[in-house]
């Protein structure tokens, strides 16, 4: 194995031309951790947030991009026995995705379900990670529930749309336009909402209220939220697209007992995300190996174009995930 690989970097921050294709250093796998030769890795509107410069990496992460790969364990650092080299695995990565070679703590490591292939397996761990977090341990999404997803057709919400959906919850998703909702009814929400047309609050109002909603907007839709939970109703944010400050009426909260929290995935520690994985595999990875819910893919891009996999993540036409083919 050569000691340099290709890599895509972040040249200073700015627009996808920021991009640029370098070469590196190949890592070395740490105590507990594991080298994947990368085949794909996932696309997400975090590493934007990276290349923008709003979202930094932990100190210790890679400068890298990429938080999500498949690909094939090629070294194995001291203390770990559960992976071999040759083994095909997925793994979340606390960044340093978009390259040939990525170190990544083992435990953050999963199995390709079976019959999946490498494609599909590199747009699961950042999406699958966070909703199982923020849905179900954070949120407590019960069976026969009434759950809203915001941004259904994003990588996060046709993954909270299916896992929902196979847990027994009502969904109900918002998105911009037609085919969005069209695809979010496909993936089984009860209901989608275009939100250029259609107001969430009375839908959810005239079905008793929701009593989980997972948002990734903020900002002018943090009031309207809280209307359009259902007393006890929880609402777990998870991204601010729609702007981090905003007024609101605390009386809401106290009236109707209503929960409000949120979590980023990145700074958790490595057992907290290893505590997810492990739920993760007990729990979904039989769905997915059933083929009861799978990863919704839009677009593939050669490793060399993650300037335009980004411009393109940026239009929001995309429905579900983009991978970049690195090997493979
Ligand atoms: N907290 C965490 O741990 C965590 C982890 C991963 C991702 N995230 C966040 O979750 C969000 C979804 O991630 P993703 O990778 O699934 O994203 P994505 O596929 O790029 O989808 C984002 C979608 O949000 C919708 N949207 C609604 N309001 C928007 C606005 N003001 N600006 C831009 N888009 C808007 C757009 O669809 P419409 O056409 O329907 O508007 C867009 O397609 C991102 O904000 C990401 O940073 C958080």
């Amino acid at each position: 194995m050569s000691n340099t690989m290709q890599a895509i970097e972040i040249t200073k921050p700015g627009g996808p031309e920021v991009l640029k294709p370098t070469s590196r250093a190949v890592p070395v796998a740490g105590v507990g951790e594991i080298v994947i030769r990368v085949a794909y890795a996932g696309v997400n509107r975090p590493d934007a947030a990276q290349r923008a410069g709003t979202y930094a990496p932990p100190p210790d992460a890679s400068d890298l991009p990429g938080l999500e790969a498949s690909g094939v364990v090629a070294e194995v650092g001291p203390g770990v026995t559960r992976w071999k080299i040759g083994d095909e695995v997925c793994a979340l990565l606390p960044g340093g995705g978009y390259a040939e070679y990525v170190a990544t703590p083992a435990v953050h490591a999963l199995p390709v379900p079976a019959g999946m292939d490498l494609r599909a397996a590199a747009c699961l761990p950042e999406t699958f990670f966070t909703v199982w977090t923020n849905v179900f341990d954070r949120g407590g999404l019960q069976a026969g529930e009434r759950f809203l997803v915001h941004g259904g057709s994003s990588g996060i919400g046709t993954t909270a749309i299916q896992l929902a959906t196979a847990r027994g919850a009502r969904v109900f998703a918002t998105a911009g336009s037609s085919e969005k909702c069209a695809a979010c009814v496909g993936l089984g929400a009860e209901q989608a909402i275009n939100y250029r047309e259609e107001d969430f609050v009375e839908i959810l109002k005239a079905e008793g209220g929701a009593n989980l909603i997972l948002d990734m907007v903020g900002g002018s839709y943090l009031p309207r939220n809280l209307l359009a939970l259902a007393t006890e109703g929880r609402l777990v944010q998870i991204a601010l697209l729609g702007g981090a400050k905003v007024e609101m009426n605390l009386a809401q909260i106290m009236m109707r007992r209503l929960t409000l929290t949120g979590s980023t995935l990145r700074p958790q520690s490595v057992e907290a995300k290893a505590q997810i994985a492990e739920a993760l595999e007990r729990e979904v990875w039989p769905l997915l190996t059933a083929g009861r819910i799978a990863p919704v893919m839009d677009s593939e891009f050669a490793f060399t174009e993650a300037a335009a996999a980004h411009a393109y993540l940026e239009t929001s036409k995309h429905i579900g995930k983009i991978v970049l083919k690195v090997a493979g």
